[in-house]
């Protein structure tokens, strides 16, 4: 390809600038108000305001020469009413609610919004909303330095993305994952502003080929598609956590995860029979190395024919998971789109006789090559194939199968656009329209089908699903991983950000290939990458064939040890995790933070890209590089205790810390909680006798501390059958004081009771439950009954 030559800097290449090239959409000519939204009419078209809460607010555009929008797949609550006043002067129109302010200038019509303290969120100055000739739409709004940008889903780079140009459009990028590499699986076109310690958030709503660009011009960034519509929301913030909950709100929330899927996972491309899988199970027994999944990449497959298995190298799939599940372990198989074409083949049969496959608005079918060679390609955006697609999973769930991998769903396509023809049609569900206006939901149907299809034929048992393709809302469904990273360091270093912007993204359940995809990986860097991984949402060691093997014992006892730390440090936070995916499912917000989330008044957070939070008192500061044992840790306000040693640091400064190649930094809030459970060999094994590890400081504070329990595995908790707990711990000078201040749910412990470990706690005095212990010899302990 040229581009990929010096031709790509050639003089005569000539760029015409968005902001040149675009019609504005004039002066505001009326307003009228609707029922449940106000429409202003301008010169080149109208604008629709309609708020869906008092802090989201929804802004559309309708030109004449604009394709017709239909529902968005990604939103999932309809408007509010909301209560608005209106006002009106020579120069401007202005609609208030509780939360927002739309100020609306009338010549050109410009949009200024702010909040109810006046605290500006976004403005439009020279540049405002508007179209070009070709289709595409635009918005432009002014940027000042003080702005810090995150979000956009899945993105290499650094956690603030200013001074950043991304496109949206679902890609299979194999090689290489670099700082420009862009863009990759994930279309989230949406991201969050922190101006000054306050944020906000837009969500604009297109599945198009969108770009943000933060980059071209000085003063203003903007937002644009190919085609459809100017449609995008407000989210008023004002904290970086207020955001997310708005908007999770809007696209919704993961659901609770099975919670052997928070366990640690095992994969390889390919583990390739059933003989080398049993093996590997007795490897993980032997060296008990707790484990409670286990993948099959494309290899199970008869010829990559998905809903098959390969006769001669898994003779007997049912009995291989059924005693694997005996042990405590999952086995999680491949499910890619492609469709091998094969008239003798019975999902293609069905395909094609049943008209399931995408088609050329001619009648003909789309096929492309993928690892099946030619293939059909389901069309997901149609209701009836993704119930087809569904069903068929009877397949896998028949062999005791409760989790799928879905791979290759950009969809990707082995030619020189990496994907479909993008004048193939979708059926849409009644509103047919071409790929380039549906590839970014591609990914997303597909995982809708799955998901449902799953939940259907689980009795009851909660499905779990991987996905590398999505956009807005595929947390609904699934958790993602990062794709085709490599055993590079960069790339331990990278996913970092990577996943820190998918979790304020509304994406919490994530993380990338353990150990690196591709290339190969070595002792140190698996070793200080399982570190990682073990605190991070989604744990799955992955590699790719022709790679060394990369288990955890593959590099000798030293490291195996380490190793095996490390893995079982994730099954003792099982219990402070799983608390913190309820807490991601009820109100959005990620399980691995940026510190800035927590933190965003302190500046020194706003672009912290080797660092990470667990919740809002854990600090992970992992070494990244080789034959380092020392780096820099910043710990924001407050004193923290190093986990390992119960040192104290003072926060607001940056601390040399030292960390063997066994060790890694974590630092936990004094005057706040964790809770552990033992170290189980899986999550099949109850972790019900709980510890709270309570950290006593001097000074005054005043923590809530929560605690999720379920059965972990079906959605009985949707009945009261959780258990869901809020301590109450106030430090003083005097004395500690952990008090159980709410009990929900019905969900039992059978001990009913948690042990407390009081950590430096000198000579304070201690008080549960109000009442003050006094002999602390015997161990305290925490009732759960009120
Ligand atoms: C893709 C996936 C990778 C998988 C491979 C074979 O490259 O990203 O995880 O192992 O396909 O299925």
């Amino acid at each position: 390809m040229l581009e990929d030559t010096s031709f790509a800097i050639h003089p005569g290449k000539k760029q015409v600038m968005d902001e040149q090239a675009y019609i504005d959409i004039g002066r505001l000519q009326s307003v009228e108000q609707k029922h449940d939204y106000f429409l202003f009419h301008c010169e080149k078209g109208s604008v629709t305001i309609a708020f869906y809460r008092d802090d989201i607010v929804r802004i559309t555009m309708q030109t004449s020469n604009q394709t017709t929008t239909y529902p968005s797949r990604a939103v999932v609550v309809k408007p509010n009413h909301v209560n608005l006043t209106y006002s009106e002067t020579d120069d401007k129109v202005k609609l208030n609610s509780k939360k927002l302010t739309i100020e609306a200038k009338k010549s050109p019509f410009r949009i200024k919004i702010v909040d109810c303290n006046n605290n500006l969120l976004v403005e439009e100055g020279k540049y405002g909303m508007g179209l070009k000739e070709n289709g595409e739409v635009i918005c432009f709004k002014e940027m000042d330095e003080n702005n810090h940008f995150y979000g956009f889903g899945e993105k290499t780079g650094f956690l603030d993305k200013r001074g950043e140009r991304y496109q949206m459009w679902n890609s299979d990028v194999y090689a290489p994952h670099n700082p420009e590499t862009d863009p990759l699986y994930e279309s989230i076109p949406y991201f969050m502003t922190l101006r000054d310690g306050l944020a906000h958030g837009i969500f604009f709503d297109n599945s198009y080929r969108t770009t943000f660009d933060m980059k071209s011009l000085q003063d203003q960034y903007s937002f644009k598609a190919e085609g459809g519509q100017l449609d995008y929301y407000v989210f008023a913030g004002p904290t970086p956590k207020d955001v997310v909950e708005q908007y999770s709100y809007l696209t919704g929330r993961m659901p609770i995860p099975p919670k052997w899927s928070l366990g640690y996972h095992q994969s390889r491309y390919s583990y390739e029979t059933e003989a080398e899988v049993r093996e590997l199970v007795k490897m993980f027994i032997e060296k008990e190395i707790p484990v409670d999944a286990i993948y099959l990449d494309i290899h199970y497959m008869d010829e990559y024919r998905v809903f098959t298995f390969d006769k001669d190298r898994f003779p007997n799939p049912k009995k291989l998971i059924d005693d694997l599940i005996e042990l405590g372990i999952r086995i999680v198989p491949i499910v890619d789109p492609g469709v091998k074409k094969d008239p003798e083949y019975s999902i293609y049969k069905e395909g094609i006789l049943a008209n399931h496959f995408c088609k050329y608005i001619e009648g003909n079918h789309y096929f492309g090559e993928v690892w099946p060679g030619i293939s059909a390609f389901p069309d997901f955006t149609d209701e009836k194939v993704r119930s087809w697609w569904g069903d068929k999973h009877k397949f896998y769930s028949d062999l005791g199968i409760e989790g799928i991998w879905n791979d290759m769903n950009e969809p990707a396509v082995f030619n020189e656009t990496k994907t479909m023809d993008i004048d193939v049609i979708h059926r849409n569900d009644g509103s047919p329209d071409t790929h380039r206006a549906l590839h970014n939901i591609y990914g997303l149907m597909m995982g809708q089908a799955t998901y449902d299809g799953m939940k259907s034929l689980l009795n009851g048992k909660r499905p779990f699903l991987l996905t590398r393709a999505g956009y807005s809302g595929v947390q609904r469904y699934a958790s993602v991983w990062t794709g085709d990273n490599r055993s590079f360091w960069e790339h331990l270093q990278m996913s970092l950000p990577m996943c820190m912007n998918l979790g304020l993204s509304g994406i919490p359940f994530t993380g990338p290939d353990v150990g690196g995809f591709a290339h190969d990986t070595n002792a140190e860097l698996l070793t200080r990458w399982t570190q990682v991984g073990a605190f991070m949402p989604y744990f799955r060691n992955h590699s790719a064939i022709g790679t060394v093997y990369q288990e955890p014992w593959q590099f000798g006892e030293k490291y195996e040890q380490i190793m095996k730390k490390y893995i079982q440090l994730r099954y003792k936070w099982m219990p402070q995790l799983y608390s913190l995916f309820y807490i991601a499912s009820s109100q959005g917000l990620p399980v691995m933070r940026p510190l800035m989330m927590e933190f965003p008044f302190d500046v020194k957070t706003y672009n912290l890209n080797d660092q990470f939070m667990i919740g809002d008192n854990v600090v992970i500061a992992p070494i990244m590089n080789p034959g380092i044992t020392d780096r820099a840790v910043y710990l924001p306000e407050g004193d923290w205790v190093d986990y390992e040693t119960n040192q104290t640091y003072h926060g607001s400064q940056t601390h040399l810390i030292h960390a063997n190649l066994d060790q890694l930094p974590i630092f936990i809030k004094n005057g706040t909680a964790i809770t552990h459970g033992k170290v189980v060999s899986s999550l099949k094994e109850k972790q019900e006798e709980l510890i709270l590890h309570v950290y006593t400081h001097d000074k005054d504070s005043n923590y809530i501390h929560t605690f999720y329990e379920d059965d972990g595995e079906t959605f009985s908790y949707e009945n009261q059958e959780y258990l869901y707990l809020m301590f109450e711990i106030i430090n003083t000078s005097k004395y500690v004081e952990i008090n159980l201040i709410k009990h929900t749910g019905n969900y039992p412990l059978p001990s009913n009771k948690m042990k407390l470990d009081l950590h430096n706690l000198q000579e304070k005095s201690v008080f549960v439950n109000k009442k003050k212990i006094e002999n602390l010899t015997e161990g305290v302990f925490i009732s759960l009954v009120d």
